[in-house]
């Protein structure tokens, strides 16, 4: 199976997007040279070429690509060739108005944008096709090409008549037959029954709060629809040539697109990322994005397909990336797996909705501070091919779920402000801070390699994720859960007989009611192994049931409560946290699972703010504020890299 390792060819992967058709050609030769001079070895091209590589149904002009291509090719630059189908071009939705999306209040979004097609309709999946098999068939084996880009940053979603049809037919699929279907949203509820598989439809706008089966099997579905986009058009450029690797960028924490199974489904994974300057937080959220990416791929190298060198446009503040932020962001992908570092864009767009969008080659010029830290860089990964290929190692697993993080989040939960992430930032947080590095891993994924494994939250929680992590604790695991998890199974049915509903058990306790907190109030919480602390937003009463309490509610309600459990079960040790404990309670409880569980910190005791990640043979130590630090360490007594 082709891979980044047929792309990177031994060298880190240095560039960006890059977008000819916005510019006259005798530029071509000149953005060639400077990408040279910047140490550029690898662009994305064609991301949003569609209309210019098919302006009308029965015309194709490849002539200007040829030229790009070739020009790139003498260059000795390697190109990511991209599927232009995320941005259709206007006669498509001119001639074939279904194609465009429609909303939940059943209005179609235009042309005059981007990313408005109709992930179902039959036309646009034909004219993406037919795009995609003309670039295939004349690019496939191009010398320069080294990657297919499948279109860009899917998450695309329609309400219209062709999802509402296709709508059935998964549902068809997943429940057999109606009455499979009514049982599984309890239709029963506010006399939602269906007795005819053509009054089912997506979740449109309605009167009042929608069935939550309903909305959570729709966006099950249109994330499965925009895979079938995304496989159709791998199958076409690999049937055309199977040697070279494909992939789509991924964003972030992103809840439409189920990161596992997209990432089964491509030869690498890549991230687009923009971290916000103006977020005290932005490094750690980066370092969060950066593990999941390459957790996403099995612990393979990744590539980051984009970052902003400047600023970028969309953010309401679009403030400019400080000096060094970008090697230090880049530097931090490296360190956390990345084979190659790209950026949006090369040459910054002088109209459009991205005219104030920042680039290597700023609106300023080469001339200017940006481009010549792009030059720094470039020649700085240059140096660092040792790297390429290099694992990641890591001993503590975070589970996440794309069907768990979708549920929790439905409406009329117990308190609206939950949002999965945070739960997952609140966790990562102190290990990031600490320097314990850490992997992604999916719940019913293999986990005994891992001494520690933390499941932030799974509200939603089915028989095979259930057993997997009991069977992880029995076996000898460490295992610490979150609040408000194990409350309802995948169709989004309570568990009966109080919380969490499989897992009593392992975790020692049984909850018999949530009781989320409202802004603002403290909750008072006693411990003595731990030091007393507050929480906030979330609490539960819980009952041990032979769980050890370490941490228990003083005063109101709950007074007496425990809120931190401890409970040996099997071979391995399972807590649970029933609250949200203050960040500094959150360092100390994680300190301490930490060390029962073996867990080492990459380095320990770095001044704040120093980030240390161990790649292969590098140490790399990444500082996040602006004064100097000194780290002084003696002799080598690291352990031998893996
Ligand atoms: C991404 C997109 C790029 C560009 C960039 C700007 O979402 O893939 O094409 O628009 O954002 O930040």
């Amino acid at each position: 199976m082709p891979g980044l390792q047929d792309v990177t060819r031994g060298r880190l992967l240095y560039g960006g997007d890059y977008n000819p058709e916005q510019w006259p050609p005798h530029v071509w030769p000149d953005d060639v040279r400077l990408m040279r001079e910047a140490g550029v070895n690898l662009v994305t091209v064609g991301v949003f070429s569609w209309a210019a590589l098919q302006p009308a149904p029965d015309r194709f002009t490849f002539d200007w690509l040829d030229t790009v291509l070739g020009l790139l090719h003498d260059g000795g630059i390697g190109v990511a060739l991209a599927t232009p189908t995320a941005s259709p071009p206007p006669w498509l939705g001119h001639r074939h108005p279904d194609t465009l999306p429609e909303g939940p209040d059943g209005i179609r979004r235009l042309y005059g944008s981007r990313n408005q097609y109709c992930p179902c309709a039959p036309a646009y999946r034909r004219a993406a096709l037919a795009i995609t098999e003309a670039v295939a068939a004349r690019y496939a084996h191009h010398p320069a090409l080294r990657l297919w880009h499948i279109g860009n940053e899917y998450g695309t979603a329609c309400h219209c008549g062709h999802c509402a049809e296709r709508f059935r037919g998964w549902l068809r699929g997943r429940y057999g037959d109606l009455d499979g279907l009514n049982a599984a949203w309890g239709t029963a509820v506010w006399s939602q029954r269906y007795g005819d598989w053509a009054e089912v439809l997506p979740p449109r706008r309605v009167q009042y709060v929608i069935n939550p089966s309903q909305d959570l099997d729709y966006q099950r579905f249109c994330d499965a629809m925009l895979l079938e986009c995304f496989t159709a058009e791998r199958d076409a450029v690999r049937a055309h040539n199977p040697a070279v690797p494909v992939t789509t960028n991924f964003m972030d924490f992103y809840r439409h697109t189920d990161g596992w199974r997209w990432a089964a489904a491509e030869d690498l994974v890549s991230l687009d990322t923009y971290p916000d300057p103006n977020d005290p937080l932005a490094a750690m959220r980066a370092a969060m994005s950066k593990d999941l990416m390459r957790s996403l791929g099995g612990g393979r190298p990744w590539l980051l397909a984009e970052q902003s060198p400047g600023a970028a446009s969309w953010r309401p503040v679009a403030t400019p990336i400080r000096p060094g932020l970008n090697r230090l962001w880049s530097m931090q992908a490296v360190a956390r797996g990345a084979d190659g570092v790209l950026h949006f864009q090369w040459r910054a767009s002088r109209q459009g909705a991205e005219r104030g969008h920042g680039a290597m080659l700023p609106h300023a010029g080469a001339d200017s501070r940006v481009h010549r830290e792009i030059r720094a860089l470039g020649a700085e990964l240059a140096g660092l091919s040792e790297v390429v290929g290099a694992t990641v190692p890591s001993d503590v697993a975070f589970v996440l779920d794309w069907d768990a993080w979708r549920a929790v989040e439905l409406e009329h939960q117990p308190h609206d402000g939950f949002r999965y992430t945070d739960r997952v930032l609140e966790y990562y947080a102190p290990l990031w801070r600490d320097n314990v590095t850490c992997d992604f891993a999916p719940a019913d994924g293999p986990l005994s390699r891992y001494r520690l494994v933390v499941v932030p939250n799974l509200y939603q929680v089915g028989p095979a994720a259930a057993a997997n992590l009991a069977g992880y604790v029995t076996a000898g695991g460490t295992l610490v859960v979150g609040p408000f998890s194990g409350v309802t199974d995948p169709d989004e049915r309570v568990y009966t007989g109080g919380w969490p509903g499989p897992w009593q058990d392992l975790l020692g306790v049984r909850v018999e009611e949530h009781w989320p907190l409202p802004d603002g109030e403290l909750l008072d919480v006693v411990s003595d192994t731990l030091g007393d602390f507050t929480a906030t937003m979330w609490a539960e009463w819980t009952v041990s049931r032979g769980a050890d309490p370490v941490a228990t509610v003083r005063g109101g309600p709950l007074h007496d409560r425990p809120v931190v459990l401890r409970n040996g079960h099997g071979a391995g040790t399972a807590w649970y946290v029933a609250t949200l404990p203050s960040p500094d309670a959150m360092r100390r409880l994680l300190r301490r699972i930490c060390a029962e569980a073996g867990v080492a910190p990459v380095l320990p005791d770095l001044p704040p703010d120093v980030e240390a990640v161990r790649r292969g043979g590098l140490l790399f130590l990444l500082h996040h504020d602006t004064g100097k630090v000194e780290i002084r360490r003696e002799g080598n007594r690291d352990p031998a890299p893996d």
